[in-house]
């Protein structure tokens, strides 16, 4: 698998490329699926559909590998926390954490990562139908980024609930972070026994944290997570994606393959900072997806930075529902041909 290859650091014929949120709402195709399943739960909880969605960018805009259609939220619904998506909102926990009881209260390690069967199910039924010379990646979200999600009990702007517990009460943090690491765990390991040939730790709000704070509270567990995996599971490239850290760079380090490069941090620091330890993956700003110009200048750019370096295409974030499919083609080939050694 090329992107197995690449995530390695081993020469392939071209740089493989794929999008964050690729199976989504930019396509028509989604929309349909979506549709005959209802809400955006019950299409993750439906292991047909989920499949048939995860494999739609693969068809239809061509990218090298396919993720896993799903949400990092499912995690902390099957610990026990009401879920719900609700319409312009996004997620929504109507009883978030506020305390050692709760936290308690909470379904833990294998028994909580045994009940997310539809996942398992899911990731079986893509790996019987993509090529095999496709990946197919699993996920989670970082420890940090479901706590804040299940503390705040929403999206945050100021994320004040959740600093309000690290500066007052580090402990109980530590003991949620704790308890949702040890699921992770779990979960990417049956990510994998399924068919996951790849999996993927999202920290989306990474840069909520200070520096010290973010390695204390995010980092470590993500690490701790990561060094689990690979002991048992050596042959599985594990990228790791804390967004907007790049102030951070000089402190990274940890048992994984690939650093995904948020857009807003500059390709070139990423190569200088972390280029001769891991591959680097990214890191398009997503928004150049509006104008084929604005791609072409940044896959060029990108690929220039990277020419002589070990990289897999992607964009700096996820993809926008309102991206022309049309232009998510074009950067996907663009990146391939671009990058063509042969
Ligand atoms: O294609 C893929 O990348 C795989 C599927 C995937 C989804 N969510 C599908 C989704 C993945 C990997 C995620 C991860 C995820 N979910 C993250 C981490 C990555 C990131 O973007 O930073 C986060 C923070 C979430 C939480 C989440 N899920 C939010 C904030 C929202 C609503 C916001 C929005 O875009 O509307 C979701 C819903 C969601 N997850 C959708 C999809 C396709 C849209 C739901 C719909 O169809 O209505």
């Amino acid at each position: 698998m090329i992107f197995v290859d690449a995530c390695f650091g081993k020469q392939t014929p071209y740089t493989p490329v794929w999008m964050m949120r690729q199976a989504g709402r930019y396509l028509p195709e989604y929309m349909a699926v979506r549709a005959e399943a209802g809400s955006f739960l019950d299409l993750c909880h439906n292991p047909p559909l989920a499949a048939e969605v995860t494999l739609q960018p693969v068809d239809i805009v061509g990218v090298d590998a396919a993720i896993l259609f799903s949400d990092i939220l499912v995690v902390p619904n099957e610990m026990g926390m009401k879920l719900d998506f609700v319409a312009g909102e996004g997620p929504v926990f109507a009883d978030p954490i506020t305390s050692k009881a709760d936290i308690d209260a909470l379904l833990g390690g294998k028994e909580a990562a045994e009940r997310l069967t539809y996942v398992y199910d899911t990731i079986r039924l893509i790996r019987s139908s993509l090529s095999s010379d496709k990946a197919l990646i699993g996920f989670t979200g970082a420890p940090w980024t479901l706590a804040t999600y299940m503390i705040e009990g929403q999206g945050t702007k100021t994320y004040n609930v959740v600093k309000k517990l690290i500066y007052t009460d580090p402990e109980l943090m530590h003991s949620l972070l704790a308890k949702v690491t040890e699921v992770v765990k779990y979960y990417l390991e049956m990510q994998i026994q399924a068919g996951a040939d790849v999996v993927q730790i999202f920290d989306s709000w990474a840069a909520a944290l200070e520096k010290s704070k973010y390695f204390e509270f995010s980092w470590n567990y993500m690490k701790e997570i990561a060094g689990y995996i690979k002991a048992k599971y050596p042959h599985i490239p594990i990228i790791m994606f804390p967004k907007g850290i790049a102030g951070y760079l000089d402190d990274i380090d940890g048992d994984f393959d690939v650093f995904g490069v948020d857009w807003s941090t500059p390709m070139a620091l990423a190569k200088e900072k972390l280029g001769d330890r891991y591959v680097l993956q990214g890191n398009m700003e997503p928004c150049r997806l509006y104008s084929k110009e604005a791609t072409k200048e940044c896959v060029a750019s990108i690929a220039q930075t990277m020419k002589d370096g070990r990289h897999i295409f992607n964009l700096g974030h996820g993809i926008l529902p309102d991206v022309p499919v049309e232009n998510a083609q074009y950067f996907v080939k663009l990146c391939q041909e671009l990058s063509r050694r042969d």
